[in-house]
């Protein structure tokens, strides 16, 4: 079937096969191959984007519910002058990442974060990314980024430097077997 979908600002047009999930339209139509895919099962979150502006696992989606719809990657947030968006340039800041493998999808799911919660709590930040896993950092620095980039300002507002963060470390307990849960 054919499928429009509007990618980083520009309309992808293709003949796919009806079962073709949106992850692959992003990384083998669009040719946009920042999206990873870690586990294909929903469960990993490194396959996230934005689907008209909602963070979605983008292995969950056919491309073709996503017709007529407007798909934000990692690639798409850097200024057009390559300026690090404030999420980025956070997580380079706060060391939050080490693999980098999750982060692509990390940084998405927490720039739909702060849209919906400008202001969140460490406690906020950490049930916000539940969803998506680290199998490196043990989620410390990534919290610490999303923090940052919260003290930065409104994230839509374009590439800004990163606020201060709190001085001392951030406390977290362990992570939940099998759930990912940033605790
Ligand atoms: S690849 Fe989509 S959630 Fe893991
Ligand atoms: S930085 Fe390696 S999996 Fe997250």
């Amino acid at each position: 079937m054919k499928v429009t979908v509007t990618v980083n600002g520009e309309p992808v047009t293709a003949d796919v096969e009806d079962r073709m999930l949106l992850v692959h339209y992003v990384r083998d139509v669009a040719g946009l191959t920042a999206t990873n895919i870690g586990c294909d099962t929903t469960s990993c979150g490194s396959c996230t984007v934005l689907l008209d502006g909602e963070s979605v696992k983008s292995c969950t989606i056919l491309a073709a519910q996503a017709d007529g719809s407007e798909v934000v990657t990692v690639e798409g947030l850097a200024g057009a002058d390559g300026e690090l968006h404030p999420m980025q340039s956070a997580f380079r800041a706060e060391h939050g990442l080490q693999c980098g493998f999750c982060t692509p999808g990390m940084v998405m799911a927490a720039v739909s974060l702060l849209r919906e919660n400008p202001a969140p709590t460490e406690e906020q930040v950490r049930c916000g990314l539940e969803g998506n896993l680290c199998r490196c950092t043990g989620y410390h620095n990534i919290v610490r980024a999303v923090l940052a980039a919260a003290g930065a300002g409104p994230v839509d507002s374009g590439p800004v430097e990163p606020g201060p963060v709190e001085s001392g470390p951030v406390e977290s307990g362990p992570v939940e077997a099998g759930t990912g849960v940033a605790r």
